[in-house]
């Protein structure tokens, strides 16, 4: 259609019918029968209403979605085809790393490709948009959620952000075998309180801008064609039916012109927040606040054709919002082909092919991180190894939204080992408890595996931790088996940092595996024996423990800085009883080579504004094993109008050096990389001194300094 044709469906819709198209409820609502039951009734909807709705939640499978689509177009007076969204988070069908280990890829062009994977499956399953990507920033690993942000770097999650809309959409999301992209949860979920799920956040003006909002905006800039509003409040106003931040930050300032759809029932808890009076006032905020899709929650189907009635909101408001809807299904094609690319033909052909599973394992290959190895990895093939703990065994590796996956498919460790390795000499002993049996094995063995942390239902929404120590049963576990055997690699599953100093300090060599999807075991399997070199940089810090969150390398100096010593100091800004860094920070990751880089060299000492400065560095492999490094660009902006962080990473690239091999990296530096809000909230960079870090993780000491000039 065109939008003069868009403009004349607009013009005959009843406000009934416009307002339908307002709302999204799930598959729980699709019953078919002619009472209505359950959410339906509680909703009191009549049993045809849900076929006149504007989108449907959670529903998936080709043949399922053509039935309900047919049926709505059947109902809906004008035949407006209803638009199918639900959560690809990390995958389809195919389970890819969950997104906090994608960042630890420092590699977005994979994520771009995966996105890419997990639209193709999703869209031949009949899914119009995906509730993805999460662009929130998170330094707190008490929060669950953690799992599906690419980590601590505002950068870092823009650049992911913005690959992550361009894999699932390209440039034109009606094209074939493309979704719509939802960018989620507008603004700043990432910074609940105490890491609490749906708790408040409580940050300034300018950290939300500096830190928070960048990675929102970059999917904006990228074409997202729809944002989620964040379950949380900012500065005490629930961001659902927050006017400042829907109406002037992302309307206004960003430009997003698309649609704005609530997190569930979030218009309804803004009541439970305590900052409307009831659902109509509720709706009215949120149709205020440029809510366009009311998900999930019984108040605009209940309580915003009244407010318009009595003239409490305006009709324009009503016509714009469901525009933007219209518009969204007809870039989309819907209106020509209310099925898009649904069909059970390409499911069976596309869904888990060898293509896709080959990327799942490629993709883990890169997101797997080695913290500690004393010489005890890759693997001897020759050596007897016991494997020890549940998840060693255990299909609940792909994340909390691989909600299509088949488990049947999903590669655990022991599959891998025992289908790759088959001629190692390797025993699993697949408990978390040590009896007597186990002790004994582990005596008898060269090296043992811990396999600890994890699973998918202890991470993810809702599942926020006040400790984040490993289980007291897996703590016990470990401390036994080092009693009789020295000679261990821990392996970690799990969805977020954790704080694992013990664990750390005893093991001769430590993986982080995170959730790695499908076939990421193989991945694991290949690293532990050596196929594959570790390439993954942490794209979050692992604390020492979990009184040092929120935490992050991109810290302040404060007025009392610690100098570098380890013991505790009066007076400074430091514990009594932990450092202030963390275990593992930012970028940090081992590989079975090493890297040396050269000093960083400057094409100029001096930026002048509007100009560029290249700074480079040679990097060179000195040891015996082809590999990946993620070169890491930090910069420190030394004094501005307002404190400004210690150092921030600008810019990445992962390059590719045979042993023995030396390559050139450079990083061109221009103003736009120094900009932060300055004292009066305004986005510039401030004349002065800069330092520029070039190295393999956010602790490199290799620097040099500039000078911003006139
Ligand atoms: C609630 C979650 O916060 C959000 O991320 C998700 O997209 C919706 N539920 C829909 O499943």
């Amino acid at each position: 259609m065109n939008q003069s044709e868009l403009d004349v469906l607009l013009q005959g819709m009843t406000l009934t019918e416009k307002i339908d198209q307002l709302v999204q409820l799930n598959g729980e609502f699709f019953g078919g029968t002619d009472t209505p039951t359950g959410p339906a009734s509680e909703f009191r909807l009549t049993a045809d209403k849900p076929y006149k709705i504007g989108s449907v939640l959670g529903e998936h499978g080709a043949d399922n979605i053509r039935q309900i689509q047919d049926k709505i177009i059947a109902a809906q007076p004008h035949h407006i085809p209803a638009l199918f969204m639900t959560d690809v988070i990390h995958g389809y069908r195919t389970a890819f790393p969950v997104p906090i280990a994608q960042g630890c890829t420092f590699n977005p062009e994979l994520t771009e490709k995966i996105s890419e994977t997990a639209a193709k499956e999703a869209s031949a399953a009949g899914i119009h948009v995906t509730f993805s990507p999460m662009a929130d920033l998170a330094r707190d690993s008490r929060w669950g959620r953690c799992m599906e942000s690419t980590g601590e770097d505002p950068w870092l999650n823009a650049r992911f952000t913005e690959s992550a809309v361009k894999g699932f959409q390209s440039d034109d999301y009606g094209k074939k075998w493309k979704v719509a992209s939802c960018v989620k949860h507008f603004a700043a979920y990432g910074a609940v309180q105490s890491g609490r799920d749906y708790n408040v956040t409580e940050l300034s003006e300018r950290t939300l801008r500096d830190d928070y909002l960048g990675a929102y905006k970059a999917a904006v800039d990228a074409g997202v064609s729809m944002v989620m509003t964040a379950f949380n409040t900012i500065d005490r106003v629930p961001c659902t039916i927050s006017k400042h931040l829907m109406k002037d930050i992302l309307r206004g300032e960003m430009g997003f012109d698309g649609v704005l759809i609530t997190d569930y029932n979030a218009i309804n808890e803004s009541i439970i927040h305590g900052a409307s009076e009831d659902k109509s006032d509720a709706s009215q905020k949120a149709i205020e606040a440029g809510c366009d899709i009311d998900m999930v929650s019984d108040c605009y189907i209940n309580h915003l054709e009244q407010l318009v009635n009595n003239g409490a909101v305006p009709e324009k408001l009503i016509d714009e919002a469901v525009m933007r809807v219209l518009q969204l299904k007809n870039k989309l094609g819907l209106f020509e082909n209310p099925y898009k690319d649904g069909s059970a033909d390409a499911e069976n052909e596309i869904l888990f092919c060898p293509a896709h599973r080959e990327l799942s394992r490629k993709a883990a290959e890169e997101s797997i991180v080695l913290l500690k190895n004393n010489c005890i990895l890759p693997l001897d093939k020759g050596a007897k190894i016991t494997v020890i703990g549940s998840l060693a065994d255990s299909k609940d590796i792909t994340g909390t939204w691989a909600l299509f996956v088949d488990k049947n498919e999903t590669v655990t460790l022991k599959q891998a080992i025992e289908e790759l390795y088959p001629q190692s000499s390797v025993e699993f002993i697949l408990s978390d408890i040590a009896d007597e049996n186990m002790l004994n094995s582990a005596a008898e063995s060269d090296t043992v595996i811990m396999v600890l942390g994890e699973d998918q239902e202890s991470t993810g929404e809702s599942r926020s931790r006040a400790d984040i120590s490993l289980p007291a049963r897996q703590k016990e576990l470990f401390d036994k088996i080092y009693g009789v055997n020295k000679n261990i690699v821990t392996v970690l599953f799990g969805g977020r940092p954790l704080a694992i100093p013990n664990e750390s300090e005893k093991s001769a060599a430590l993986i982080i595996a995170w959730l790695p999807g499908s076939c990421g075991c193989y991945a694991l399997a290949d690293i532990l024996f050596g196929k594959v070199n570790p390439s993954g940089k942490l794209s979050m810090s692992f604390p020492y423990c979990t009184g040092q969150l929120p935490i992050s390398y991109s810290a302040f100096s404060t007025g009392r800085p610690k100098p570098k010593s380890d013991g505790f100091i009066p007076f400074v800004s430091n514990y009594m009883d932990a450092p202030n860094v963390p275990l593992y920070p930012f970028g940090y990751g081992l590989s079975y080579t090493s890297y040396e880089y050269s000093p960083v060299s400057l094409s100029s000492n001096t930026l002048s504004r509007g100009g560029k400065i290249t700074a480079s560095v040679k990097v060179r492999n000195v040891g015996h094993t082809d590999g990946l490094e993620a070169v890491q660009l930090y910069i420190r902006d030394i004094k501005g109008s307002v404190v400004r962080p210690m150092k921030e990473l600008r810019g990445i690239s992962k390059i590719h050096l045979d042993a023995g091999e030396e390559k050139t990296v450079s990083f061109e530096i221009t103003e736009d990389m120094l900009k932060f809000f300055d004292i009066n909230m305004n986005y510039v960079c401030e004349i002065g001194d800069f330092t520029v870090w070039i190295g393999g993780s956010s602790l490199t000491d290799n620097s040099a300094d500039f000078r911003l000039a006139d």
